[in-house]
């Protein structure tokens, strides 16, 4: 009997299990490496989820559960870590009316409740000490965050000294730190043309602004600053309002939309009013915030493990507007991909007008099942690039072309938009891509941009203007006609004067002394990105090298799979690319590097190691072959022949466990590469 229970109840334990790791993942992903995995709705639902499994199974409880402490931010270098006086929890969050009245019912009864706009930055907590600024800090795991004081002293709005007789000898006061939407469009326009990765969101450019070890490009970002709750003691007023509006008399920039209501019926009027005209606000915002307003009453609810009692968010739904798709255009990139683009009428969403997404591929638009014509919804969640996520019912009288779609079936061109070339789909790959790699004008003028591009051969005054220019007058056609330009063909183009023709010619010279790895990245050969392009030069210090190496030998490169290999081994097969290396070659571009010499010794001869875990400073491959090069053994399970483990974050519970019943150490990352002497 007993048997057949935990064989039904396997499945749940496993799905508790699996939850945890998500959600750890999640966190992770969020909190340290700033690149969001799931959305706030996904993770709330896999976390409630969670909750009842662990409710059903007292007996995993593990204090270590992503239920039972906040996400971390911590890890980031360079910054003192303080421990926080007051732990900063997060809140509790709920969609709609009837969650709302469920958290109410639970308040005693005729609470007033304060409602704020949820402000979608970062949290930081400023610390006053006689009215003088002494530390910021972040979250960090909730119980210790980094001290960021420096960075937050560039926020024109929060003030170093206060200077007045009437202050707690010292207090705390709590806020959002944000990236204006104008600044973060203009930090992403900047960055987009220093080809540098753009950041997805104004929240997560104020993270990674705020982790900058230079205050000076802080402050050139121009971040804000809303702040929400003071704690200390004897602090003055007996409700969470006055102590708000104490804050703005002693000249803090505290938010004017604070209302208090009496009942859920005036929290959703607040709700409703602030969903749209948040709109117009400068910063972005998420949800609001309720809050019990009497601070006894607050204490006397107190907290659970990880949010307040007294509070909860509301979070609004991500913006979603039906418009009408006009047309789908294609778009050839630098390898032939062919992508569809939907260009819309244009519509207002979560304050920009949107009139172009991208469709991804055939079976996206498949999936959809969308065509020019139809009414389709258009979404921006918390991210930039506004997603087409549906369509509006063909038979709805809103439809513009209700009847002209009907019984259609959507296809792909089957030739190339821009070379009239017969497109080609690969087996298992979802794109059709367009063959013509010599002759497809966006290929040949792509692949000379990513040539010159920044992480590239970084040759300065050709952009893609110059580089169209050139391409339209038949003085480019391929990356090796770049060292033919003379400075007589350059300067006799229109807008292109002596001055400028020399600085070009000047960044082509300095580009012959870029390092073999990057030239190599430069060739531009399909899914032969920066990263792997290092690994691949690290292993064949010489272009000649390279040629001649089999996909297999190719493979047992770190990165380097089959699909990979084969592309190189199909790039040195293609005449046409030996031409142009040849040449290349000749005009004197470094295909030589210094062989980086392995690091070897026998420090861990003898001993077997486990890895356990998420790493910063390298990946779980790299310290696998640190292991190997210093004579240990890699292992994937604990035992007592373990001789230690190298923990990372979020080492699993169950090899933690097990360490400890068998009294194995744990080494940190900095424990273990200070072993090695590294
Ligand atoms: S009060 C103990 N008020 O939302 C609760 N938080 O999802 C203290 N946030 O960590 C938070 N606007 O970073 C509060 N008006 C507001 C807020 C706000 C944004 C953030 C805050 C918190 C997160 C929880």
């Amino acid at each position: 009997m007993l048997d057949l229970f935990s064989e039904i109840e396997e499945p749940e334990r496993e799905e508790l299990k699996r939850l945890r790791k998500e959600l750890e993942e999640a966190n992770y992903k969020y909190y340290v490496l700033n690149m969001p995995t799931l959305s706030d709705r996904e993770f709330d639902e896999k976390m409630h989820r969670l909750q009842a499994l662990e409710a059903q199974f007292p007996d995993m409880f593990d204090p270590k559960s992503p239920t039972q402490h906040v996400g971390s931010d911590l890890g980031k270098k360079g910054f003192e870590q303080v421990r926080h006086k007051y732990p900063m929890l997060s809140l509790a969050n709920s969609y709609s009316r009837e969650e709302i009245e469920d958290w109410v019912r639970k308040l005693p009864s005729g609470v007033e409740i304060v409602c704020e706009l949820k402000y979608d930055g970062l949290s930081i907590s400023l610390w006053y000490e006689h009215g003088v600024l002494v530390k910021a800090l972040t979250r960090g795991d909730g119980q210790q965050g980094d001290n960021v004081i420096d960075n937050i002293k560039t926020i024109p709005s929060i003030p170093w000294k206060i200077d007045r007789t009437d202050i707690p000898e010292w207090f705390e006061l709590r806020g959002e730190v944000l990236l204006p939407w104008a600044n973060f469009e203009r930090l992403n326009k900047e960055r987009e043309e220093q080809e540098e990765p753009l950041f997805a969101n104004p929240r997560n450019a104020a993270s990674g602004t705020l982790k900058l070890q230079d205050p000076r490009e802080v402050a050139r970002r121009g971040l804000d600053a809303y702040l929400y709750y003071m704690l200390g003691e004897n602090l003055p007023g007996t409700t969470h309002y006055e102590r708000l509006d104490t804050a703005r008399q002693w000249g803090f920039h505290i938010s004017n939309a604070i209302k208090v209501c009496k009942n859920v019926d005036e929290v959703m009027a607040y709700i409703a009013y602030w969903d749209t005209e948040r709109k117009n606000l400068p910063v972005a915002t998420d949800g609001i915030v309720l809050k019990v307003n009497n601070l006894a009453q607050q204490e006397e609810l107190g907290f659970t493990a990880k949010t307040p009692r007294w509070a909860i968010a509301y979070k609004f739904p991500a913006e979603k507007q039906l418009t009408l798709l006009k047309e789908i255009t294609y778009q050839v990139g630098r390898t032939g991909v062919v992508t569809p683009v939907a260009n819309l009428e244009p519509v207002q969403l979560s304050g920009t007008i949107v009139q172009r997404a991208t469709l991804h591929n055939e079976d996206f638009i498949r999936s959809l099942d969308i065509r020019p014509g139809d009414r389709v919804w258009v979404e921006k969640g918390g991210e930039i690039i506004p997603k087409i996520v549906g369509r509006a019912d063909r038979n709805d009288e809103m439809s513009a072309t209700a009847s002209l779609n009907d019984g259609m079936m959507y296809s792909f061109p089957t030739t190339c938009p821009e070379c009239g070339a017969p497109l080609v789909r690969v087996e298992g790959e979802a794109a059709w891509r367009c063959p013509n790699e010599t002759g497809c004008p966006p290929q040949i003028k792509g692949k000379i941009e990513h040539f010159v591009s920044r992480k590239a051969m970084n040759i300065d005054g050709l952009g893609e203007e110059t580089i169209d220019l050139f391409y339209q007058k038949g003085l480019l056609h391929n990356i090796a006609d770049i060292y033919d330009l003379k400075l007589s063909d350059i300067a006799a183009q229109e807008r292109l004067g002596e001055k400028s023709a020399q600085n070009i010619l000047d960044g082509i010279e300095a580009s012959k002394q870029v390092p073999w790895a990057r030239v190599l990245f430069a060739l531009g050969i399909r899914m032969v990105g920066e990263t792997t392009a290092k690994k691949i030069a690290r292993k064949y210090n010489t272009i000649d090298a390279l040629q001649w190496a089999t996909a297999e030998q190719l493979c047992a490169i770190e990165d380097v799979g089959p699909q990979i290999a084969e592309n190189i081994v199909a790039y040195f097969n293609d005449m046409r690319n030996l031409e142009i290396l040849e040449r290349l070659r000749q005009a004197g571009v470094q295909f030589e590097g210094e062989a980086e010499a392995e690091p070897t010794s026998d420090k861990l001869a003898g001993l077997s190691i486990v890895i356990s875990g998420t790493f910063s400073q390298h990946s779980r491959d790299e310290y696998k072959a640190l292991i190997e090069a210093h004579g240990g053994k890699n292992v994937g399970s604990v035992s007592k022949k373990t001789s230690f483990i190298l923990a990372g974050e979020n080492m699993g519970p169950e090899k933690r466990k097990k360490a400890e019943d068998l009294g194995i150490k744990l080494l940190t990352e900095d424990e273990f590469l200070g072993l090695l002497g590294s």
